[in-house]
């Protein structure tokens, strides 16, 4: 999404919606409704109960899941209002997602750098066992299909339908400005 933001902004190409709305839904469905549920519902409540120093940084991790549930509602609505409005709308999506971006980069190093060696240290071999299980499993209990399957579905849509260098779609177009 910020390679294609880019080129509209910076080579004026016109925007191709059908790319970002499946990635849109894509960070909709995968990590934000099914990925951080399962970091705070088997990773860090493992962890919570190993290690007692981890609580305030797990504690700041779950209200960042938190968060990001809103911001990929701001960014659904940005998306929705640049598509029906145009161009003047399109400052406001940009910012959104590179909204989105930063807060989950910053989100995943502190998960990185900061969680994952702990777990290393502190989480026995059943509690990986049982967070192996929630995590390779590709059919998700709450959800009650193979979900594995649907998102790699839903992967391969993006990349047919992203353009060069990100994805196989076709080129971008120019855009003729106002
Ligand atoms: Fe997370
Ligand atoms: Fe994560």
């Amino acid at each position: 999404m910020l390679h294609m933001v880019r080129e509209i902004r910076e080579r004026g190409v016109e925007p191709n919606f059908d790319a970002f709305g499946a990635m849109v839904y894509y960070i909709d469905a995968f990590p934000e409704r099914f990925h951080h549920p399962k970091e705070d519902r088997y990773l860090f409540r493992r962890l919570r109960s190993r290690c007692p120093q981890a609580r305030a940084l797990l504690d700041r991790l779950e209200e960042e899941h938190r968060i990001g549930a809103h911001k990929i509602r701001t960014l659904e609505q940005a998306l929705a209002r640049y598509q029906a409005g145009g161009d003047d709308e399109f400052p406001f999506f940009a910012a959104a997602v590179e909204d989105y971006a930063d807060f989950h980069w910053k989100h995943m190093g502190a998960e990185e750098q900061e969680v994952l060696p702990l777990a290393k240290t502190h989480l026995t071999t059943d509690d990986w066992k049982a967070i192996d299980d929630a995590f390779l499993g590709h059919a998700d209990p709450l959800v009650g299909m193979d979900s594995g399957a649907e998102f790699r579905g839903l992967f391969r849509r993006i990349v047919n339908l992203a353009p060069s260098p990100i994805g196989l779609g076709p080129e971008s177009k120019n855009h003729s400005k106002k």
